[in-house]
């Protein structure tokens, strides 16, 4: 069976990227995915120290919780990453979490061992849903990066991004035309796309 994981990042609880997010994760379930899901401001994610033990085996020696994120990020075959953008970047608690994988940067880059199940890592697929208060879709361009790299490092193609400009008002994506629609398709085509990688032969 597919597994998604949801990443919701923003420190507003229900707010525009967390309502984004709860439609993917709808359209993935009624898909047929199992959905978890990490509210990232109900934990607390300690920043990367840079103390770099993770480059001798490739583990964050950082105890608290992380463990369990981890397990999560690398064995779900799709993530739905929702996070504001903030100062042109991510929001500092989802940059926390993003940051804290740099175990697995170091497990690949200077280990040379593995972070996915090779058997399946092919089919493994990434949406980002994003809002930004901004009159500009530029406002995204920094936060794109911030996510190639995480998905990169995850061994994750990137499936879509929905990003969604002129969104200040907490909410304010419910008046959206489309958006929530959008998100909930997208989180049903994930699990598809998933799927049909999944059954086909790695490459
Ligand atoms: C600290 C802070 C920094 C922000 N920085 C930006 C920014 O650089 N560019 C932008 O377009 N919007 C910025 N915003 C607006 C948010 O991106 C916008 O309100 C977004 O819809 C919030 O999503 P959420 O409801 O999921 O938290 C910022 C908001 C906050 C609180």
């Amino acid at each position: 069976m597919v597994k998604i994981l949801g990443i919701a990042g923003s420190p507003r609880l229900n707010g525009n990227t967390a309502i984004l997010l709860e439609e993917a994760l709808k359209g993935a379930r009624e898909a047929g995915a199992t959905v978890n899901k990490v509210v990232v401001c109900n934990r607390e994610i300690f920043p990367c120290q840079a103390c770099e033990d993770c480059r001798k085996a490739g583990e964050c020696t950082i105890d608290d919780g992380m463990d369990k994120i981890y397990h999560l990020t690398t064995t779900s075959h799709g993530i739905i990453l929702a996070a504001p953008v903030y100062f042109n970047s991510l929001n500092a608690q989802t940059k926390a979490l993003i940051d804290r994988h740099q175990c697995m940067w170091a497990r690949k880059a200077l280990l040379g061992l593995e972070v996915t199940d090779p058997e399946t890592r092919h089919a493994r697929r990434g949406l980002f849903l994003s809002t930004a208060g901004a009159d500009d879709p530029r406002a995204f361009d920094g936060a794109l990066k911030v996510v190639d790299m995480f998905f990169e490092v995850l061994d994750i193609k990137y499936y879509e991004r929905l990003l969604f400009f002129r969104m200040d008002r907490k909410g304010a994506i419910k008046d959206h035309p489309t958006a929530l629609r959008n998100a909930y398709a997208a989180g049903e085509h994930l699990v598809v796309e998933i799927e049909r990688s999944l059954g086909e032969k790695k490459v």
